[in-house]
């Protein structure tokens, strides 16, 4: 596991950009694209617009860039509270991503095809090769869910699936999210976390004990590839001895 502690929310966004600039151009040459899963909720918004910035995007082979979602709300594409929607505005849309480049998972549909739609998608995606993203983005929830895998939700322990839908009575809505499997098979995994109401939840996450019922982030464990957290000082409070 690698930690990148930055002292602020500015910082720890320029150096997962970064992070990100270089592990795609690596995945470009050694296998011609580079997947990627971006999170949702508000923690990435200023990163997707640092990517489609000046000084990034000319850095960028966008071309060979291949986006998917860890998660999704169950609303429309053009819904306020839509993962894809945030994603379009303020990176897709700006760097003219082309639509076979984009993997939204498809909320038009009911909950069960939806989620077996998306797993199809993957499966062709990845051909004949085990699904194996670049790079999976995360963030993390202040009572340390990721993605949309919440404390005290059967998705949790999901072991075949790489999507599934999951009612969530936290906020009495459906969701549609990667699993642990589909997450645990990537070569790098980035939790994206800053401000100080995350530090709880970064200290059960990374140093409480095990239970992952209550804090689901902990099933985190890239089986062969990398774990980062791109942390801020304020996140980190409770993990810095
Ligand atoms: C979602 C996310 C979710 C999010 C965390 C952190 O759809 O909401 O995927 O897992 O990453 O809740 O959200 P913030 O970045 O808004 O704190």
């Amino acid at each position: 596991m690698k930690m990148h502690i930055s002292k602020t929310q500015e910082e720890v966004i320029v150096a997962l950009a970064d992070f990100m600039v270089n592990e795609a151009n690596q995945s470009i040459a050694k296998h011609g694209r580079f997947s990627v899963v971006l999170s949702g909720g508000s923690s990435p918004k200023k990163l997707f617009e640092t990517l489609a910035s000046p000084g990034y995007r000319e850095r960028i082979a966008w071309p060979q860039w291949f986006f998917f979602f860890g998660d999704e709300r169950y609303v429309p594409a053009t819904h306020a509270d839509s993962n894809y929607r945030m994603a379009k505005e303020t990176l897709l849309d700006p760097m003219n991503i082309t639509p076979g480049q984009v993997f939204r998972m498809n909320t038009d549909l009911t909950p069960p095809e939806a989620a077996s739609a998306y797993e199809t998608d993957l499966l062709a995606y990845f051909g004949d090769k085990p699904v194996r993203f670049d790079l999976i983005l995360l963030g993390l929830g202040d009572d340390a869910h990721t993605a949309s895998l919440f404390p005290h939700t059967p998705v949790l322990h999901e072991k075949e699936a790489l999507v599934k839908e999951v009612f969530v009575p936290k906020v009495s809505a459906f969701r549609i999210t990667l699993t642990t499997r589909s997450i645990n098979c990537a070569a790098n995994v980035a939790f994206l976390t800053f401000g100080a109401s995350k530090a709880s939840a970064v200290h059960h996450v990374l140093k409480g004990v095990r239970n992952i019922e209550e804090y689901p982030a902990q099933l985190i464990k890239p089986e062969d590839g990398t774990l980062h957290w791109f942390i801020d000082e304020a996140a980190a409070a409770q993990i810095e001895n």
